[in-house]
């Protein structure tokens, strides 16, 4: 007996199409956190001095909530009857965090985090308006997400400000 597929929401026969789409906008979703969690280790080691210990907790953290992210999408995309890329499929596209020539260059870190959340930002907002009346699952999961990443650039915005004040950035 064939299982009954349902009718209704992103999972019906008839939203192939929009399923496929919403695999693509998660999949390049996925990929930038995955890179988000290599910069951020690599950001939480190197930095030198008494300054970059605050910088070097906050992305300590981040690693385990991007992680998260990253695990959250590629559920999701399997719910969608999508497959998780492999590591093959790879780009690398953070320049801006690449480490610094001077590893007391903490303005670069912090603008650096401030630039992957940003990129991270205007992603999730664009799949929340695609996913809007189409996968609310999807959408709601994303909404979740897009304000831990609001809150990250919303940290690194402050420590950007000290060094601003003092004339460093
Ligand atoms: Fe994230
Ligand atoms: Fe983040």
């Amino acid at each position: 007996m064939a299982t009954r597929s349902t009718t209704t929401g992103i999972l019906s026969e008839d939203k192939s199409a929009e399923r496929e789409a919403i695999i693509e906008l998660l999949k390049k979703a996925y990929w930038m956190e995955i890179e988000t969690v290599m910069s951020y280790i690599a950001n939480s080691i190197n930095p030198d001095g008494v300054r970059a210990q605050e910088i070097i907790e906050s992305l300590e953290a981040d690693v385990q909530e991007e992680l998260g992210h990253a695990q959250q999408f590629a559920a999701r995309i399997k719910e969608l009857y999508g497959v998780v890329p492999g590591s093959l499929d790879f780009t690398a596209e953070q320049s801006y965090l690449q480490p610094p020539d001077h590893q007391t260059d903490i303005v670069h870190v912090v603008k650096g985090v401030i630039e992957a959340e940003t990129g991270a930002i205007e992603h999730y907002n664009h799949i929340i308006e695609v996913t809007d009346g189409v996968d609310f699952v999807t959408q709601d999961m994303v909404i979740a997400i897009l304000r831990d990443e609001e809150g990250h650039r919303r940290l690194f915005e402050g420590y950007l400000r000290e060094y601003e004040a003092e004339g460093l950035a």
